[in-house]
């Protein structure tokens, strides 16, 4: 599959790795451009590349974007719509700045970034610390693989980035759509950052 990634940073540079490793095409953007990109793709290997925000929205069949929630505003909505977006990110207001309708809990950051970008938004790897992802990853069936919540509206959708994350060693529990299932795997909550089975975050998360 291709995908495009939107963040080079601790998450997005661990899924590059990951998806690459698996045999997906990655291309992959930061926002100081592909030039500085370089030791990243050739480490990630395989048929990796560096482009431009806008590059990687066009290229993913899916895309994840994996930036500071700060900086929504700044991803290529027109290329973003409709396209399956996989979104990691969390509202940290110190690193963010404050959102009013956050801190009043109105809305969530996906369904803002859903609104944004007329994308096809599932919610998943915001709620796993990312060494964890990077080290934990586990063959299907093995004792103590790590689970991973989604969430979002489109049950193909999700089906999709499901199976991304099943293939790279986790198992996906579906927390619901992107409002009431979103708002139980963000920062704060029981299951934020905490390892747990697929059993014990499906419990955890009441589904
Ligand atoms: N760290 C974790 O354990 C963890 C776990 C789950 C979810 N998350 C969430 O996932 C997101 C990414 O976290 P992270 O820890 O990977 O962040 P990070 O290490 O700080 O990396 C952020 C990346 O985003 C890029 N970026 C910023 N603005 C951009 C823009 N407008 N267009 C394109 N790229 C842009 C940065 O590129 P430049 O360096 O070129 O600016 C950098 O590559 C955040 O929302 C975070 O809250 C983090």
């Amino acid at each position: 599959m291709r995908i495009g990634i939107i963040g080079a940073g601790r998450i997005g540079s661990t899924l590059g790795r990951q998806l690459a490793g698996i045999g997906h095409e990655v291309a992959i953007a930061n926002s100081r451009g592909p030039e500085t990109l370089g030791d990243l793709v050739a480490d990630i290997g395989g048929s990796a590349r560096a482009v431009t925000p806008r590059e990687a929205a066009e290229f993913g069949q899916v895309v994840i974007e994996t930036i500071p929630y700060g900086r929504y505003r700044e991803l290529p909505a027109e290329q973003l719509r409709g396209k399956v977006v996989v979104d990691t990110a969390n509202y940290h207001p110190e690193r963010d700045g404050h959102d009013p309708e956050l801190d009043d809990d109105s809305t969530t950051s996906s369904e803002k970034i859903r609104a944004f970008t007329g994308a096809n938004l599932v919610k998943a790897f915001n709620a796993i610390y990312w060494e964890n992802l990077r080290d934990q990853g586990r063959p299907k069936g093995e004792p103590g693989r790590l689970a991973i919540p989604v969430s979002g509206t489109d049950s193909e959708a999700k089906a999709v980035v499901s199976g991304l994350i099943r293939d790279i060693g986790f198992d996906p529990v579906d927390a619901g759509d992107l409002g009431r299932g979103g708002r139980k795997h963000q920062p704060g909550t029981n299951v934020y950052a905490v390892p747990l089975t697929a059993e014990e975050l499906s419990g955890a998360l009441h589904v």
